[in-house]
């Protein structure tokens, strides 16, 4: 299977110097792409701007914005046969980007935001018989936002997590998620598809955790393609 990663936050830029960006350090994502190049997989990893080295064999590109982001999934979704949404893409961008750095005089304290593309929502109609995974990190009791992620953006599986959880969410080399997944109809891609009951995993490595959803995604393939 060829596998679509993301990992990391996005970067939108006021000016050259300021920007609007997320907790994000990439470690989930970079570790699912171990997780499935250890599995023998091709894996692509599409990483926003974080400080990690990449997993020997994962091939790597690196994006800052959110729309750059998007450019480079779209480039790559033909070849793929799963995508994974762990990157943390920033919802709004600055509505205008300067050209040279703001003068702190001529700004107004009111930042005025458009909002970014959802990638997945955007790439929903190409999905076809890929496979697509989505994270929902909240604050407080993912399930219900994260079923409700699932539908509205027509995955197949999301890993949600309660990021003030003591050994999940930023930063850490551990997590604690919790699996939705969509009950397989048959009707591929239907964003309608009803969650099968949330599947709550231990505190455990990402590393772990990246071969979990790794061993999911390749049940789901080989049942889509029987
Ligand atoms: O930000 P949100 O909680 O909605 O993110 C849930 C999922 O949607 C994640 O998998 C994230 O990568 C993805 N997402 C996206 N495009 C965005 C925002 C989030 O694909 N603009």
């Amino acid at each position: 299977m060829n596998i679509l990663i993301t990992a990391g936050p996005t970067r939108e830029y006021l000016d050259p110097v300021r920007f609007l960006s997320n907790r994000s350090t990439g470690k989930m994502g970079f570790a699912v792409a171990q997780a499935a190049v250890e599995r023998g997989h091709p894996v692509t990893l599409v990483a926003g701007p974080v400080s990690l080295p990449t997993p020997p064999g994962v091939t790597r590109v690196d994006v800052v914005s959110a729309r750059e982001m998007l450019a480079a999934i779209e480039r790559c979704l033909p070849q793929c046969d799963a995508l994974v949404m762990s990157a943390a893409v920033a919802d709004w961008r600055p509505a205008q980007e300067a050209g040279a750095k703001l003068k702190k005089r001529a700004m107004s304290p009111l930042l005025q935001l458009v909002p970014n593309p959802d990638i997945l929502q955007t790439l929903a109609p190409l999905k076809g018989r890929r496979v697509f995974v989505g994270f929902a990190a909240e604050t407080g009791d993912p399930i219900e936002e994260a079923q409700r992620k699932l539908i509205d953006k027509g995955l197949d599986l999301i890993v949600a997590n309660d990021v003030t959880v003591p050994g999940a969410g930023f930063a850490v080399d551990t997590n604690a998620v919790t699996l939705i997944s969509a009950a397989p109809l048959g009707q591929v891609g239907s964003p309608k598809q009803p969650s099968l009951p949330p599947q709550v995993l231990p505190l455990q490595s990402k590393l772990d955790v990246g071969r979990v959803i790794v061993q999911w995604i390749e049940a789901r393939c080989a049942s889509l393609k029987g």
